[in-house]
């Protein structure tokens, strides 16, 4: 029998903040998100967890365990959304962990490990052009002081606003550097159709794919749309254009992969001058890193075909690159056994999109369950996962969360 938790209602709530006729829009310090980790820091210090933040503005909320001084596992997501995101993105890991969190409570059950359920800060990279930023710092990715130099796409710093009304949370304790976990979980939605398609309500990570962001500034030559002959023109977003489609056709041909081009800045943006200038970012990933090397140079060579065609210069620079990961062989196999009484269909299954979990798992065993999407679709205001569902997975955290705490204390 499933318990029911209060994931619902709770996602309910949080898909008020930020939503608007598109979908969600929550990015990192916005008033929005400030408000979500709000809700998260008062429903965790309602049902009596200690609360932390750390300087990038992840949020913990810890049980503890027996007084073994052992380091804690940490279960979580993030709060943040793309611009125009979806209620569970995110969102569903993190109540999802505070309600596994709460059930373990009620249960009386006395783990080995302290479990903290964390909101990580900034997984979109929505605002400020780095994915996983919060649990990148964590991880040791990335450095305080490197993501302290970051400017938003808005022009807004990242200490300004981190420091500003929409920041850490007040009245919250903000711990010093980032201390190595015992191990990591998540629990996420899909975000694509595989479960969906094989009937499995269930799915646990094999791998999270790698990615690489790059921006490339095309400069050409603004003109009169109706003056300038087509031969003369060194028209920036004919070029880009070119270098999108071409790097969609490499990747056909690679498979197992993708390519997308999903912001582009076209300037002057008028309709009757020639574009004088382009700013548009590559997002590659595969969970075979040497495609996305291959999609690397097919982005440099591109670049240079452009230049000699299109007589336009482009600069390239890379604003992330994280490897494929695998997860962690124990806990998938401890997973698989603790959950296939719920879920005759549990499958393994890939992850196409980046999640926090890919950065923790470079510092600690790290393992993801996945809840079906309707449709595959994610990103979108009307991404969708069941109620069962949604409470299935919860019942899977709890489960997880015991079988990892038994196995990482049985191998200690
Ligand atoms: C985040 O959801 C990503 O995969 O980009
Ligand atoms: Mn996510
Ligand atoms: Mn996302």
């Amino acid at each position: 029998m499933i318990v029911r938790t209060a994931v619902l209602e709770r996602l309910a709530e949080l898909a008020k903040l930020g939503a608007y006729e598109r979908g969600i829009d929550r990015t990192l310090f916005s008033p929005a998100e400030h408000a979500a980790r709000r809700k998260f820091a008062d429903w965790a210090r309602a049902s009596g967890f200690a609360l932390e933040q750390d300087r990038v503005g992840n949020v913990f909320a810890r049980r503890d365990g027996a007084p073994t001084g052992r380091a804690p596992i940490v279960v979580g997501s993030h709060l943040d959304t793309v611009r125009t995101g979806g209620a569970y993105d995110g969102a569903y890991g993190v109540v999802g962990a505070l309600c596994a969190l709460e059930r373990l409570g009620a249960e009386g059950a006395t783990t080995r490990h302290p479990v903290e359920a964390v909101a990580w800060a900034g997984e979109e990279g929505s605002r400020f052009p780095l994915g996983c930023l919060g649990s990148g710092a964590y991880a040791g990715l990335n450095t305080l002081e490197a993501i302290e130099a970051i400017v938003g796409d808005d022009g807004i710093s990242f200490p300004t606003a981190r420091d500003g009304p929409s920041g850490l949370l007040p009245g919250v304790p903000v711990r010093d550097g980032f201390p190595r976990p015992a191990a990591c979980l998540e629990l996420h939605i899909e975000q694509g159709p595989s479960l969906e398609r094989a009937g499995a309500r269930l799915g646990v990570v094999s791998a999270i794919a790698g990615q690489v962001r790059s921006e490339i500034d095309v400069v050409g030559e603004a003109g009169h749309a109706g003056t300038v002959p087509l031969i003369v023109r060194h028209d920036a977003f004919a070029a880009a254009a070119e270098i999108a489609l071409a790097l969609e056709t490499l990747a056909r041909q690679l498979g197992e992969c993708v390519v997308t081009v999903g912001y582009l800045v076209v300037e002057p943006n008028q309709t009757n001058i020639i574009p004088g200038r382009v700013v548009f970012r590559v997002d590659a990933r595969s969970v075979d890193d040497t495609r996305v090397e291959r999609l690397e140079a097919g982005l440099r060579d591109e670049c240079s075909r452009m230049e000699i065609q299109r007589g336009v210069t482009c600069g390239i620079k890379l604003l992330e690159r994280r490897a494929a990961v695998p997860m962690d062989g124990g806990l998938r196999a401890a997973l698989h056994t603790a959950l296939e009484s719920l879920d005759n269909k549990l499958m393994p299954v890939p992850s196409g999109a980046g999640h926090d979990t890919m950065c923790v798992a470079t510092v600690a065993p790290a393992a993801m369950i996945f809840v079906p999407s309707a449709g595959g679709r994610s990103h979108v205001g009307d991404e969708y996962t069941t109620p069962e569902d949604l409470e299935l997975g919860v019942e899977a955290l709890v489960r997880a969360i015991v079988a990892v705490d038994r196995l990482l204390a049985e191998k200690a």
